[in-house]
């Protein structure tokens, strides 16, 4: 690089050499944490972008990262706007944390060769409290551009280098609704071969936290991560706080057995649910599993149901703080929780 560009760069940004800490451009970066942590305040009166990063991050990275890994958490205050495309891919970043966003850009990928050509090695993903734009046009004109590259992509849902994933309480805007009626017949054509495809393997993916979203929302992306990917590591499935009345289709399904081997604990806590009749299935792995359904609107269990549910020996049912009303064989019920 240039001296006199380095030197603009040094000019344009605020410095702050105190206890190993810089500030650039909005983000303050802590090399006392290992890996590097940079924390980017983003106000409703700036303009942040993860393209932008990228590009100074390219430009400067030895200057301000060498060639450490990093992490990356973008707070907004006051409804800051920002912008991230997808596929999420910076070099080193190994966590992503976006609190508090409103999120344009989200569904317009960029699959330039200059993003694709990235190695990702983000283990982290995590979306707490933001809003999420979603243009139906745009999408469409991704199915006619980038066909293939979508379908792989999307196929993976989330990057396959993700050890976790959370998704707590966010929303997706959709500022032009769809209808079945009008989807043109390339979106149609582009939905079949998208089952058609093979899955992706999420080869390192241990946790996957959905939590505090509309019911729908939670059912619709947790049944389109858990169908279209291979999880041989996934030890945790999250739900909690989802208004959920019955639980996603997906889960505890014949085919939900064949790409799922590792899971020990699935937390329906703090839902609507009620009819517990769905584990009543026999469990099609090694292992224990433990569910979770604390806080929900279950009423009644009959004896029966009770005797079935003991019979699973390595299934654990935690149903404390429901609204029973069976007084019946109470013990055999805490029983439950062994
Ligand atoms: C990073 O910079 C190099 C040259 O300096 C360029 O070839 C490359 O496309 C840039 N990558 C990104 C992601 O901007
Ligand atoms: C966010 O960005 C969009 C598009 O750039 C703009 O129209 C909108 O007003 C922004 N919203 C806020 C809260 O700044
Ligand atoms: C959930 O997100 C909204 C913004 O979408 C925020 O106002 C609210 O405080 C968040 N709730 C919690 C418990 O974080
Ligand atoms: C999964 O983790 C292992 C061990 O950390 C790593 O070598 C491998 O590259 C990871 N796989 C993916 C797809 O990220
Ligand atoms: C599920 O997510 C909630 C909210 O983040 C958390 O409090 C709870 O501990 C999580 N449950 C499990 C089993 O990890």
């Amino acid at each position: 690089m240039p001296w006199f560009l380095i030197y603009s760069i040094l000019f344009l940004v605020n410095f702050d050499f105190e206890k190993g800490e810089k500030i650039v451009s909005k983000c303050r970066f802590l090399y006392d944490n290992s890996p590097t942590s940079v924390i980017c305040g983003v106000t409703s009166r700036d303009q942040w972008s993860l393209d932008d990063f990228r590009g100074l991050m390219n430009d400067t990275k030895k200057f301000y990262l060498g060639d450490n890994q990093f992490t990356l958490d973008i707070e907004c205050h006051g409804g800051g706007n920002i912008s991230i495309r997808q596929p999420i891919k910076l070099p080193g970043m190994t966590s992503l944390t976006v609190r508090n966003c409103y999120i344009t850009d989200y569904y317009d990928y960029d699959f330039s060769q200059e993003v694709l050509s990235i190695e990702s090695v983000l283990q982290h993903l995590k979306f707490t409290s933001c809003k999420i734009e979603h243009r139906h046009s745009v999408r469409v004109k991704h199915i006619q551009k980038n066909f293939e590259k979508l379908l792989a992509y999307e196929k993976c849902q989330i990057s396959n280098t993700l050890r976790n994933f959370i998704f707590q309480n966010s929303s997706f805007i959709d500022l032009e609704r769809s209808s079945a009626s009008n989807m043109p017949k390339e979106e149609e054509y582009y939905k079949n071969e998208l089952k058609r495809h093979e899955k992706c393997a999420h080869n390192n993916l241990t946790y996957i936290e959905m939590s505090s979203l509309h019911r729908i929302t939670a059912e619709v992306m947790f049944n389109d991560l858990l169908q279209n990917g291979i999880f041989n590591s996934l030890n945790v499935i999250n739900l909690t706080n989802n208004d959920l009345a019955l639980v996603p289709s997906s889960l505890f399904t014949d085919s939900m057995y064949e790409t799922v081997d590792r899971l020990e604990q699935v937390d329906l806590s703090r839902n609507k649910i009620e009819d517990i009749s769905f584990l009543f299935m026999p469990i099609m792995f090694n292992g224990r599993l433990n569910v979770d359904l604390t806080r929900n609107v279950i009423t009644e269990i009959s004896n029966q149901d009770m005797k079935k549910l003991k019979s699973f020996s390595r299934l654990g049912v935690n149903i404390r703080q429901n609204p029973l009303i069976c007084t019946c064989n109470q013990k055999l019920l805490y029983e439950l929780r062994r």
